[in-house]
């Protein structure tokens, strides 16, 4: 069985920098499955379709043409890398991320990328219902004020524009769909909570480690 360490969290929480960091400490496959519902909703607004369109939006999940590389991700031919980032795009995929048919459609091409020698997969419900027999599963959350802060952070670094009473607000928002929603919502389950709002980046990675270092069957990684 290829093992797969899922990391679930709310918007900002840092999971993805925690994700990537311990894929490739271990040398496993990576899997940000939000980026599957930006592109979703990122395609939908490019093609003109309201994010309100259950079945519409099905098939424009069904059909997306992405391709990850290098850090990098294309859809349909074109750079979106920083487009698909952007605070609306985001409060567009938290609207897309809400419907059972998209999230249906999504399943096979996110459990697609478990492949040896391992994956290291984070959002919302990766433990709970993509991979629900993950060796380890993490819950990685921060306080809301410091989630915001990290994300004005990285939006300034980019060179976009932000605020942080916005952020907040729209972080709060986000954590209530996420959570509140009938399918999938994001809920800590049998994960192990790892608060990271006291914590770096490579503290968090350690203690992940650690815990995958003690699941059953795991020596010397
Ligand atoms: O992690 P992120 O901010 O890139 O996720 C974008 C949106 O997609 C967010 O509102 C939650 C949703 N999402 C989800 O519902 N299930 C996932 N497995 C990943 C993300």
């Amino acid at each position: 069985m290829i093992p797969v360490i899922t990391i679930d969290g709310p918007s900002a929480s840092g999971k993805g920098s925690v994700a990537e960091r311990v894929a490739l400490h271990l040398g496993f496959h990576y899997l940000d499955s939000g980026a599957l519902y930006r592109l979703t909703a990122l395609a939908a607004r490019q093609a003109g379709v309201s994010l309100e369109q259950e079945t519409v939006l099905q098939g424009v999940a069904q059909n997306l043409d992405v391709h990850f590389e290098a850090g990098n991700t294309w859809l349909g031919g074109h750079d979106v890398t920083t487009l698909m980032r952007s605070e609306s795009c985001a409060r567009d995929a938290s609207m897309v991320a809400a419907l059972p048919a998209v999230r249906r459609e999504l399943l096979a091409r996110q459990r697609a990328f478990r492949q040896s020698p391992g994956l290291v997969a984070d959002g919302r419900d990766m433990g709970s219902v993509v991979f629900p027999d993950a060796c380890l599963k993490v819950f990685l959350t921060a306080k809301p004020e410091i989630r915001a802060q990290r994300r004005y952070n990285q939006l300034i670094e980019k060179g976009m524009s932000a605020s942080i009473d916005n952020l907040l607000q729209d972080i709060r928002a986000r954590d209530a769909r996420d959570a509140m929603r009938g399918a999938s919502p994001l809920v800590q389950g049998e994960a192990h909570l790892l608060d990271t709002s006291d914590q770096t980046i490579d503290q968090a990675v350690r203690q992940i480690l650690t815990w995958y270092r003690d699941c059953p069957g795991v020596r010397g990684t």
